[in-house]
């Protein structure tokens, strides 16, 4: 593990890289559901050190945005754990620091995944009307992002309802051929190619209920595929 910035356009932007080569822990090091003990092939990121980097993240944010106020809206369903852990570590911050962000928040549910594979478009299928945010500065929250066609997709979305201004922060970004090239304003960790489930990342929606970040197996894939 190693820590690495990507420069761009405005500022250089910090991640922790996961090298393809590393190796993680064993699942018997850690505590891990039963039910999901023959589907995983091994930890990659522990629970703990993602709190761990959520807690800069949110200091992070905190810094960039000064005394403004900002609407924290959680890309549901994988972006919960890491909305919910970020939003309490900024609240930490407005209690302990000379920061005082005011928060709201808001939901937006899209749907553009089935088994591994994107199906290209999304999806708005739930949340609050968008245009409740015209004016205001925007933090979306999400657990990935892979391609990068999603988030692609929502900043269109979101600038047609012209909001103040928008920021992304992303738990996780995949090293993968297949990006467009979209790079998020906060970044955890930057992750091999592969295909990461728990801390509220699922497959078909398992797995959301498993702490760490693990690399699912062939026998977890096959079991929890969907049927077409
Ligand atoms: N895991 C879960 N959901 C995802 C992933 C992944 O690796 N990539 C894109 N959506
Ligand atoms: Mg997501």
């Amino acid at each position: 593990m190693t820590t690495n910035s990507t420069e761009t356009k405005a500022s250089a932007k910090s991640f922790i890289k996961i090298a393809d080569d590393e190796k993680g822990y064993p699942l018997d090091q850690f505590c891990i559901p039963k039910h999901y003990e023959e589907d995983l092939e091994r930890v990659l990121i522990p629970e703990g050190l993602i709190n761990d980097r959520t807690e800069r993240l949110a200091r992070d944010i905190v810094e960039t945005f000064g005394n403004e106020a900002i609407v924290v809206l959680c890309v549901l369903k994988g972006g919960y754990k890491f909305f919910t852990d970020l939003v309490d570590k900024i609240q930490v911050l407005n209690r302990n620091r000379g920061h005082s962000i005011q928060m709201a928040v808001d939901f937006i549910r899209l749907k553009s995944y089935m088994n591994e594979s994107s199906t290209g478009k999304i999806e708005v299928i739930g949340g609050d009307n968008l245009e409740n945010l015209k004016g205001k500065n925007v933090l979306i929250v999400e657990d990935i992002i892979d391609t990068g066609r999603t988030m692609q997709q929502l900043l269109e979305l979101m600038s047609s309802v012209q909001p103040k201004s928008v920021k992304v922060a992303s738990l996780l970004l995949k090293r993968t051929p297949l990006s467009v090239g979209y790079i998020p304003d906060y970044i955890g960790f930057e992750v091999p190619n592969l295909f990461l489930v728990g801390y509220a990342l699922d497959y078909n929606e398992f797995f959301r209920d498993l702490s760490h970040i693990c690399v699912i197996n062939s026998n977890g894939k096959e079991k929890y595929s969907i049927q077409q």
